[in-house]
């Protein structure tokens, strides 16, 4: 198996998976042996029903090189967490999202109209780095006060991109002390110096002014812990890091799947073009339009299910448990991948194959609740998740109710795991007119 693993992680991943047929199984990868947990009612019990049993141990599997960045903080466990996501909540629920639609449906329409540009031309562009753009002027705006410029924004994005490669030695190899040099860890210093040279600054300066925004390092640092202190500049600073990518990377990533299986499935596009140009006609989008726009939004939950960025959930049991019989002895780490459970074959027919119509509330219905939990679930599931198909159904609906586009290179992109799931090449296309296109 470890060879499969290192010449294609994700497919062995997969592969391993269907073997499972579901069943709770241990890996055997020396002498790490982590259970992997595939099942559906398996995985509820993990991230949910127990989850006081099942910890994300800050120095375990995934976690421990990706701290490194995040530090302690809304990515980690036991009470500096519950603290930064009790701060965090009230901002992402769905009436203070929902109050940001019209200021992100704004901004998305200026980074959109930079388009135009090359459309007119017929210039190729690269969508990921577009849509990079597209993002952080969106969430710069709506959830960082326009504290971050976008030049600045992206320069981080790209920071992280390297981080997110640069972890990968040590993900692969989790118990490698991190006094013991490991490829990577050069470019991983140098681009955490750039996360810092741009955030830190800002997290500063906004400490002056806190009382008067309500963006996330303003909260931040309105915030105060239980004993009545505000929060120390380092973990501002953790969360405002954790925040920012949690912010850009993912939507960004799964966005970037869409125009190749688009371009494989005309008839899925023609669907989605139909949809959008009879709910919102020439445009704007408006936020009255999002909930109208229902078979986007399947188009989104299968992009989730075939790319869940967040590839792994790994936990660490705290005590002993049994799951459907297994015995499971205190001290073992948990392993469930949403990347893995929606590809299997046992809870998923053509599990390979892109088909929005999956999510059919009729099939929905059908559906264990943690066949598809591209979110996780429990107490730590995303706090970003309704603010991820606000925003992804603006940018889609932006950009096709002007664009159409004509991929350079067909073919779906292969998978890449790095800290974050992502296509292996760029995806480059040239877009035209959606005028008269019908
Ligand atoms: C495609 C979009 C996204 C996907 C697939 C995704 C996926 C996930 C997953 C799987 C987790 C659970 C981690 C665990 O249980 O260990 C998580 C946690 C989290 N996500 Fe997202 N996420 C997305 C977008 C966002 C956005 C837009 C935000 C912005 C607010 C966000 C903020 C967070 C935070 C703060 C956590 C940690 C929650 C906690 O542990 O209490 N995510 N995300």
């Amino acid at each position: 198996m470890v060879p499969s693993l290192l010449r294609d992680p994700a497919r062995a991943l997969i592969a391993v998976g269907n073997r499972t047929g579901g069943e709770l199984v241990r890996l055997n990868l020396g002498s790490f042996r982590p259970y992997l947990v595939t099942h559906p009612r398996h995985v509820q019990h993990v991230l949910r029903e127990r989850a006081d049993n099942y910890e994300r141990a800050g120095d375990g599997l995934f976690w421990r090189p990706v701290k490194r960045l995040f530090g302690e903080g809304i990515l980690g466990e036991g009470q500096i967490w519950s603290a930064s996501r009790k701060m965090l909540q009230p901002m992402f629920t769905a009436k203070r999202v929902e109050a940001l639609v019209d200021g992100m449906a704004e901004a998305i329409r200026q980074a959109v109209d930079e388009l135009d540009e090359p459309s007119r031309h017929g210039r190729t562009v690269d969508i990921g780095v577009e849509q990079t753009r597209i993002v952080c002027r969106a969430i710069m705006k709506v959830l960082f006060g326009d504290k971050i410029s976008v030049p600045d924004a992206m320069r981080v994005v790209d920071a992280q991109d390297v981080i997110a490669t640069a972890v990968i030695p040590r993900i692969v190899v989790p118990f490698a002390p991190l006094s013991l040099p490991m490829p990577g860890d050069r470019p991983f210093r140098r681009a955490k110096k750039t996360v810092d040279d741009v955030l830190l600054p800002i997290v500063r300066a906004s400490k002056a002014t806190a009382d008067e925004g309500d963006d996330v390092i303003s909260t931040l640092w309105q915030a105060r812990t239980e004993d009545g202190r505000q929060l120390s500049e380092q973990q501002v600073r953790n969360d405002t890091v954790a925040m920012f990518a949690a912010t850009t990377e993912t939507t960004i990533n799964v966005l970037t799947w869409l125009w190749p299986h688009l371009d494989e499935r005309p008839d899925v596009a023609e669907r989605l073009y139909d949809e959008i140009a009879q709910v919102v006609g020439d445009g704007p989008v408006r936020r009255e339009h999002l909930n109208r726009l229902p078979y986007t939004r399947m188009v989104l939950d299968e992009l989730l299910r075939l790319y869940p960025i967040g590839w792994i959930i790994p936990r660490r049991a705290v005590a002993d448990d049994v799951i459907d019989g297994v015995p499971i002895e205190a001290g073992a780490t948990m392993v469930a991948s949403p990347l893995i459970t929606q590809r299997m074959a046992a809870f998923w027919d053509r599990p390979d194959e892109f088909d929005p119509d999956r999510f059919t509330p009729e099939r929905i219905r059908g559906r264990h609740r943690y066949a598809h939990f591209p979110f996780g679930g429990g107490p730590h599931q995303c706090l970003g998740m309704y603010l991820f198909y606000l925003e992804a159904q603006l940018i889609l609906a932006t950009m096709l109710t002007r664009y159409r586009f004509r991929l350079r290179r067909s073919g779906v992109p292969g998978l890449r795991l790095a800290a974050a799931l992502r296509p292996r090449t760029r995806v480059e296309l040239t877009l035209t007119s959606a005028a008269g296109a019908a």
